[in-house]
């Protein structure tokens, strides 16, 4: 249980036994922490409600409480803010506790989860840009903590392969090399197994047709024609279109792998292409799916909404299907495969109208219920001019070459600070590549996911100030001073007895960790994590400056403060872990 659960429920008894609903006794961690650990404002609440002097009331509850052990110091505050401070016994019997659960103290739901989680999602040919970043990123966090808290999860890419990228594609090969079986209608098949083409040549074509396409109304029709004939299933596009997938895939699992995210399911929009007329036909013969101006379409609008919500397509009168189409069809999929408890959609915000659209279309059509399926979107990432990150030149920034920017950044700044003095190529290598790894994800995590930020890489990389590198430099220091102990033969870590002001500092926000996985799992917002590693972080810090652990003289007390460190370093390698930024071995 929470300690502020714990607390909760002991308050609450007393707010009971007075005569109050016990709900009055939440507890939560004090606003002046120079006054006190906890507090409770419930006798505010509970004389309003009960026509009573509310310092009456909180002298009631106060009275109540002095006489349980746990509490040090109960006093009113106020109007009749209850202050509430621990014995040290009290905390540190839980840290001994804390320290003994593989959990570290961290929160587990109630009743496990089936969840599907939708991130990454990116699209067949084209590189992956810095706005796939943040998908991936919050994404493979969130795996991480609901798994953590009890959750099964099965984490999708939603790979974009099916929509009119893929026509303008086959169209614009056709040009460079028309004389390819491919292209040939009559042509069934089978075709050779090497590929026509490389990534190389995706990456070259792609950017190609998009702008041919833009320009030339008759190429465009060209593309949306041969993507018409791919998914009513022309073999030799359905080949050519096969060689794009894998040949794409390679390098998109490369750049995830780079990235530390990985997915269980690699499902594309095309999976559920099979889905989708019986789907279209259930729906229309049920009066859901109605015929508009030669397109089939579910209409989403409600007499209040205040702005206007346009029908979501099904069907468009060329016959081809839209991208609503397939995250519908997608939604049956995951609904007939896992029968999840909810699905999840971290995806930009500027998508938000598209679900809300889908979501609505899936609760008319009676597919999967609304209020199970959640938008968990995200801001922009900009650059210093306020505006979604380019390149110098003003171009989309590749994710590649940013992963290289970063790394190249965290060498730099590894050789400037000395910490990779006397490391073999290899070794430095590696500590670059978490540490930018962690530059670049805490920076994103640490800010609200609805937030939009401002990149500003030397911000993110130093090791001073609310960074990821920040994080890894006092995890490893942890890990040194306990391998300090050791090898200076200080005997093994010990009961807990706190007695300075800086280890009760820093067994306090340790006993806080389990609201904030609560609040991260419930809000669906990484941050939390983020502030409490950063403050546990300097909680530490400040407890190594002001007291001796290695070298204290005094056994039991280097024993307690030996515990003290290790709990600390573990949970902080937890949260690291749970962020997706494990720290590196030394530095
Ligand atoms: N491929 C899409 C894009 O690049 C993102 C897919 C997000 N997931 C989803 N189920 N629609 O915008």
């Amino acid at each position: 249980m929470l300690l502020t659960q714990e607390l909760s429920a002991l308050v609450g008894r007393s707010f009971a036994d007075e005569g109050f609903d016990p709900q009055l006794g939440a507890v939560r961690v004090s606003d002046r922490p120079d006054l006190a650990q906890f507090q409770c404002n419930g006798a505010l609440v509970a004389a309003k409600a009960a026509k009573m002097n509310p310092r009456a009331v909180g002298e009631k509850i106060a009275a109540r409480l002095k006489g349980e052990k746990i509490f040090a110091d109960v006093s009113l505050a106020g109007p009749g803010f209850i202050n509430l401070t621990l014995s040290d016994d009290a905390l540190s019997a839980r840290i001994g506790a804390l320290g003994d659960d593989p959990r570290l103290g961290g929160w587990r739901a109630q009743s496990g989860e089936t969840i599907v989680l939708d991130y990454g999602g990116p699209n067949v040919a084209k590189p992956l840009h810095v706005g796939h970043l943040r998908s991936a990123i919050i994404g493979e966090c969130l795996k991480r903590l609901f798994r953590f808290v009890g959750f099964e999860v099965f984490g999708d890419i939603h790979l974009g392969d099916w929509g009119l990228p893929m026509g303008q594609l086959i169209t614009e090969l056709k040009r460079e090399q028309p004389g390819l079986a491919y292209f040939d209608p009559a042509n069934e098949g089978p075709f050779a197994s090497a590929s026509p083409v490389s990534l190389e040549d995706l990456e070259r074509l792609y950017p190609k047709a998009s702008a041919a396409c833009k320009e030339d109304a008759a190429r465009a029709g060209e593309a949306r024609q041969a993507t018409a004939e791919l998914q009513a299933g022309r073999a030799g596009y359905r080949a050519l279109w096969k060689h794009f997938i894998d040949i794409s895939r390679a390098g998109i699992e490369r750049e995830y792998a780079d990235l530390g995210v990985t997915f269980d399911w690699w499902k594309g929009e095309a999976d559920v292409d099979p889905l989708i007329s019986p789907m279209v036909e259930k729906l229309r013969a049920a009066g859901v799916a109605v015929e508009d101006a030669g397109a089939v379409v579910i209409h989403v609008a409600r007499d209040d909404d205040k702005k206007e919500y346009p029908p979501l397509i099904l069907y468009k009168s060329d016959g081809g299907v839209m991208y609503g189409t397939t995250d519908l069809a997608t939604i049956v999929d995951r609904v007939e495969s896992v029968d999840p408890d909810r699905m999840l959609y971290v995806v930009d915000g500027r998508q938000r109208d598209h679900f809300e659209q889908v979501f609505r279309a899936s609760d008319i059509a009676g597919i999967y219920p609304k209020e199970k399926l959640e938008h968990l979107w995200f801001g922009t990432m900009n650059g210093k001019d306020g505006k979604p990150f380019k390149t110098r030149a003003g171009g989309v920034l590749k994710l590649r070459d940013l992963i290289d920017m970063v790394q190249e950044r965290a060498a730099e700044r590894l050789k400037e600070s000395g910490f990779a003095d006397g490391y073999g190529k290899s070794e430095a290598d590696d500590v670059a590549r978490r540490i930018g790894l962690a530059a670049l994800k805490f920076a994103d995590l640490s800010n609200p996911r609805t937030s939009d930020y401002v990149f500003d890489l030397d911000r993110f990389i130093a090791f001073e100030g609310k960074t990821g590198p920040y994080l890894h430099y006092a995890s490893v220091r942890v890990r040194s001073v306990l391998n300090k102990a050791e090898a200076a033969g200080a005997g093994a870590p010990g009961p807990v007895a706190l007695t300075e002001k800086e280890e009760r500092d820093l067994a306090l926000i340790l006993l806080q960790f389990g609201d904030a996985v609560k609040d991260a799992a419930e809000k669906r917002l990484p941050h939390y994590l983020c502030d409490h590693a950063f403050t546990l972080a300097q909680a530490f810090s400040k407890f190594y400056a002001a007291c001796r652990i290695v070298d204290e003289a005094d056994a039991a007390r280097r024993a307690s403060r030996l515990s003290l460190a290790r709990a600390a370093g573990r949970q902080l390698d937890l949260v690291l872990d749970l962020l997706g930024m494990p720290a590196p071995e030394k530095m």
